[in-house]
């Protein structure tokens, strides 16, 4: 059976780059991963107050985080930062104390952006925060993606042969990573 990968994309835009991104890695590597893209578009910002009966919208993160064997980051950058959605997400995912769902997860982040850097900034700024909440982030390879619009063909594959080998590579390595 293949590995499950709960996907967290940090936009909730319609025709969002980063979240195609995300449907194209589940083509790719649907042999060796099942990737799924956990749904963010409902879960409110995070109040410390609601620790304690949190909305169904979180549990269901949660849930989908906890029960997989690996979690895909994938993000837009923001602001040369991590867009406000995925950080939300992280938070309620590492809440309350002790019943985070992110500790000892394998880890892997991916980003693309119409920009020339690729979401490597907000990528830096990842790194260090899912580091610290215990998760197995793997450094290589690393998908800075840049030049979006032209990176998908017009049915949402990843239009050139180099690319899709290119993230099949870092599918491979993700699986490997899991072990
Ligand atoms: C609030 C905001 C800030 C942005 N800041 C950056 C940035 O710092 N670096 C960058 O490469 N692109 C930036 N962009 C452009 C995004 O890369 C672009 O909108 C991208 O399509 C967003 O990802 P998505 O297609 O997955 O929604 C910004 C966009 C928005 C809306």
């Amino acid at each position: 059976m293949t590995k499950k990968i709960a996907v967290i994309v940090g936009s909730l835009r319609k025709d969002s780059f980063n979240k195609k991104l995300a449907l194209a890695l589940a083509e790719l590597g649907r042999d060796i991963l099942t990737l799924e893209v956990t749904p963010l578009e409902d879960v409110p910002l995070y109040n410390q107050d609601l620790d304690a009966d949190p909305p169904a919208s979180v549990l269901r993160m949660k849930k989908a985080a906890a029960e997989a064997d690996g979690v895909l980051f994938v993000t837009p950058e923001y602001n040369r930062g991590i867009p406000a959605v995925l950080k939300n997400a992280i938070d309620w995912g590492s809440r309350p104390t002790g019943k985070g769902v992110w500790t000892g997860k394998p880890a892997a982040i991916a980003g693309i952006s119409p920009g020339v850097i690729g979401t490597a900034v907000a990528q830096a700024q990842l790194r260090p925060i899912l580091v610290m909440l215990g998760m197995k982030l793997m450094g290589q390879p690393e998908v800075y993606i840049s030049g979006a619009p032209g990176y998908f063909d017009a049915t949402g594959c990843v239009a050139e042969e180099k690319n899709r080998k290119y993230l099949r590579n870092f599918l491979e390595r993700f699986a490997e990573w899991i072990g």
